[in-house]
């Protein structure tokens, strides 16, 4: 089956190059932004072989799993760009929500199985990664290339990761890589309207507060050597997750590794 749009997506324009594999598909996206490509348009793969993630991890995608990438080239500051991986993460969850329940109807799932979003930028499946994000910018003639990555573990999920990962096949769903993608382009495309160059971010924002995992719990975020501990409160109007400390100050984060719950006591670095 070859990787197609959405019927929502393909109505409004968006276009779609798809690779039987390559190295990274935002790399493929970065370099067409070079060459003058504005967007939108999807790349993808069902294998690729230098993925990239977040804090200069690499991201492999063997075979089936689902790698893409949406190009759009933006007039809006990083900034504000950045906060475009808030409605990619509720995009995917939307894709998922409706491919769990054709699932079900073929199968019987794990009646808990849930989905939800951790800050900054995974999406779970019953508290474990299922999909990360990756937000690349590169400013080019039009404006700022703007391009998000999404990967998820369709068949397989790695084993040695800081945080336990896994695959839909895993938690007993069993679709393709271009089934998902053709509902995740479709989702792209309601949250990407919602979002609307930024304007709509609060409205992102409280969808994304309903989805979110670990609020109000413990938390603990390790960035380099330095870690922040606290309880997750809220995240802000900027995207940054809001940290209370035990003296009840409120402390934005804007990048870091995160650990929720038992495991933010182990992801202490401070030796208390
Ligand atoms: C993370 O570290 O959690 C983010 C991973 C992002 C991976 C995706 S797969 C599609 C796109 N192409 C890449 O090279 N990376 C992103």
């Amino acid at each position: 089956m070859p990787f197609t749009l959405g019927p929502r997506a393909a109505s409004i324009g968006y276009r779609l190059a798809a690779f039987d594999r390559i190295g990274s598909t935002n790399a493929e996206a970065l370099s067409h932004a070079r060459e003058g490509e504005r967007g939108p348009m999807w790349f993808v793969t069902s294998e690729q072989t230098a993925g990239r993630g977040r804090r200069h991890r690499p991201w492999i995608a063997p075979r089936g799993n689902l790698a893409s990438s949406i190009l759009e080239v933006l007039q809006v500051g990083p900034a504000i760009a950045a906060t475009l991986g808030f409605a990619a993460g509720l995009a995917l969850e939307r894709a998922l929500h409706r491919l769990s329940i054709e699932a079900v109807l073929r199968a019987p799932v794990s009646d808990d199985l849930k989905f939800s979003l951790k800050w900054p930028n995974d999406v779970l499946a019953g508290g474990q990664k299922l999909a990360g994000i990756l937000l690349e910018a590169e400013t080019v003639g039009a404006g700022l290339a703007v391009v998000v990555g999404i990967g998820t573990n369709v068949v397989a999920a790695p084993a040695d990761t800081p945080t336990p990962a896994t695959s839909l096949k895993a938690v007993g769903i069993e679709v393709s890589a271009e089934e998902l993608f053709a509902a995740l382009s479709d989702g792209w495309a309601e949250f990407r309207g919602i979002w609307d160059n930024g304007r709509g971010f609060g409205e992102i924002r409280k969808l994304w507060l309903a989805r979110a995992a670990g609020l109000g719990q413990a938390v603990a975020i390790r960035s380099g050597g330095d870690s922040v501990l606290g309880t997750f409160d809220t995240i802000d109007e900027q995207g940054c997750m809001i940290v209370r400390t035990d003296t009840g100050k409120q402390v934005p984060i804007t990048a870091g590794d995160v650990y929720f719950g038992s495991a933010a006591s182990m992801g202490r670095t401070d030796g208390r």
